[in-house]
């Protein structure tokens, strides 16, 4: 099964989404993320992300950015998305109903459905976004190990 990462400048969140997914998951799992923007694609993710995932025992420091793309529609199995803007991109980039199904908005189940781009703040959003990340990405693993 694989699955996808999606935020805006694939630098802050889905760099993280994708290290600590794949830290819960057999290598039998593909997890990669995107941006849906092209402005930082070839470079690695925010220091601060980069901090904080160390921190925590995760290195994503190899990751490097890249654009969604459509492609990515059949090659991944699930989609997941950071935040409403990020699901309005991707779904309007979607050719059918079997492309669509597969976006899905990380925090869906949670009153707060977007998980807050932490770009213009200090080193505390992105401790939030990663106790966040790690809390759905635990409940993502256990779903999707079990099928
Ligand atoms: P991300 O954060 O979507 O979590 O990677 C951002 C990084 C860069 C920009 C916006 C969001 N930017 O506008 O450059």
């Amino acid at each position: 099964m694989k699955i996808l990462m999606v935020c805006l400048g694939n630098i802050c969140r889905s760099p993280l989404a994708e290290g600590i997914l794949r830290a819960k998951l057999s290598e039998d799992f593909l997890v990669d993320s995107a941006g849906t923007g092209d402005w930082h694609v070839g470079n690695g993710p925010d220091k601060r992300s980069v901090s904080v995932a160390k921190k925590y025992g995760i290195d994503i420091s190899n990751q490097r950015a890249r654009q969604f793309n459509p492609k990515d529609f059949d090659e991944f199995d699930l989609i997941y998305v950071m935040d409403e803007s990020n699901f309005k991109d991707v779904i309007s980039l979607a050719k059918n109903e079997i492309h669509q199904s597969k976006v899905k908005l990380i925090l869906e189940d949670f009153e707060n459905k977007n998980v807050p781009d932490p770009y213009y703040g200090g080193e505390e959003g992105f401790e939030n976004v990663f106790k966040m990340l790690d809390e759905i990405s635990t409940q993502i693993a256990s779903k999707i190990s079990k099928k």
